[in-house]
């Protein structure tokens, strides 16, 4: 295994959260600034996700915090001055082993089990289930005693990760000026609404916030759910994406699961209101799967089920490269696990204009559609705004 293998594993387990301790063991050189060993685990500080790092030196242990994406650097550090390390994470421990220039790591069954349905359970504290919550109530997830209705647990679980996400993404951006966010293609707007709750009642942050859905039933539903909650600053517009035009700057635009092209008129729509987060999980993606072709790549593109999905990674690659040569700075993250949902890839934008960047990943993004003979919506939609 590859260090940079192992730095996306433990980016992926501790953005996720998933990451229950490490132990690093056994230092290469004896006098080790880091001592005997280091333990790292989960803690929170003033509500904000962390890690705490203790390393044990001639029968003393000393305490440091650490942020949730130095970690990943930190351990991924650690691990090329010691010669083990044991990952202990819900799925799985990870035992790893220098071997070499490279690192070896087998995986067993998770020993932490008990702690690990523990984890889950007190993850879900982003929004507390067992107190009844009027706007979960009014969104039929939760009954009128705090209890979320079995059949809607997925819904609730994909929402405390999302706001998990954003959480993680704003940290105390949410403290300044009031945030305008809009949410395109917010359905029944489960994700609309907590998105709202959460920083308004949770995170004490003022918020103008728009969903928006071309279905007039749908919108009809929200505006007077948001009128019973007296979410006075929470609004909807039915009609297309396309026609949709803010009143004021928006800082955050969030579309997700929206319909094959949709996805691409939000992103547009981002990319063209300068939004400064853009979070965006794409959905039934039919539109290159028609377009790929490359005959020496015939044996992936000969069966149907293989193109498919093949079509839809291509769409999310182009569609973060394409963001990238933008002016965006974009991460493809896992929004939920496969075993919840088949729509699980979720792409994080900030933007973060650099002409040099944005060059490379025009580039990039060009070699890729020649390859392909692809012409995807999103590059024309996002012309004024690409690299010549
Ligand atoms: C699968 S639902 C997702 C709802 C919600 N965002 C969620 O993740 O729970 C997709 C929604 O996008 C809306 N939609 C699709 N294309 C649209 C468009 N071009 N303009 C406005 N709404 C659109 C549909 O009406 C539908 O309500």
């Amino acid at each position: 295994m590859e260090y940079a293998e192992i730095i996306r594993l433990l980016q992926q387990l501790t953005e996720t959260d998933q990451l229950l301790s490490a132990t690093i063991s056994d230092p290469i050189w004896e006098d080790s600034p880091w001592g005997e060993k280091v333990v790292i685990r989960p803690v929170r500080i003033k509500g904000q996700r962390c890690y705490q790092l203790t390393t044990f030196k001639d029968n003393q242990a000393f305490h440091r915090n650490i942020s949730v994406p130095d970690c990943a650097t930190t351990v991924s550090e650690l691990l090329a001055l010691f010669k083990q390390g044991q990952l202990f994470t819900v799925d799985a421990d990870l035992h790893i082993q220098q071997k070499g220039t490279a690192l070896s790591c087998k995986k067993r069954s998770p020993t932490h089990k008990g702690s690990a349905q523990q984890h889950n359970r007190s993850k879900q504290h982003l929004l507390p289930e067992g107190i009844p919550d009027p706007y979960l109530i009014g969104l039929g997830l939760m009954s009128s005693s705090g209890h979320i209705i079995a059949s809607k647990a997925h819904k609730f679980r994909q929402i405390n990760r999302f706001l998990e996400l954003v959480d993680h993404t704003l940290g105390d951006v949410t403290a300044g000026a009031t945030l305008h966010l809009v949410d395109l293609g917010c359905g029944k707007a489960y994700l609309t609404f907590a998105l709202y709750h959460y920083l308004t009642t949770i995170k004490k942050a003022a918020v103008i916030m728009t969903g928006v859905d071309r279905r007039a039933d749908i919108i009809a539903d929200c505006r007077q759910l948001a009128e019973t909650l007296g979410y006075d600053q929470l609004h909807f517009y039915q009609g297309d994406i396309a026609n949709y035009q803010p009143s004021q700057p928006v800082d955050i635009v969030v579309s997700l699961h929206a319909c094959d092209i949709a996805t691409d008129y939000a992103l547009a729509a981002a990319v063209a209101w300068q939004a400064t987060y853009l979070f965006a999980a794409p959905c039934c993606q039919h539109e290159l799967l028609g377009q790929i072709n490359n005959n020496a790549m015939e044996t992936l593109l000969r069966h149907g089920i293989i193109k498919e999905r093949f079509a839809a990674l291509v769409t999310d690659a182009v569609r973060t490269e394409l963001l990238n040569a933008a002016g965006y700075k974009t991460q493809v993250i896992e929004f939920i696990d496969l075993e919840h949902s088949p729509k699980n890839l979720l792409l994080r934008g900030h933007r973060e204009p650099s002409p040099q960047q944005q060059q490379q990943a025009w580039h990039s993004y060009l070699q890729l559609k020649q390859m392909l003979h692809i012409t995807p919506k999103l590059e024309t939609l996002l012309t004024p705004h690409l690299p010549q």
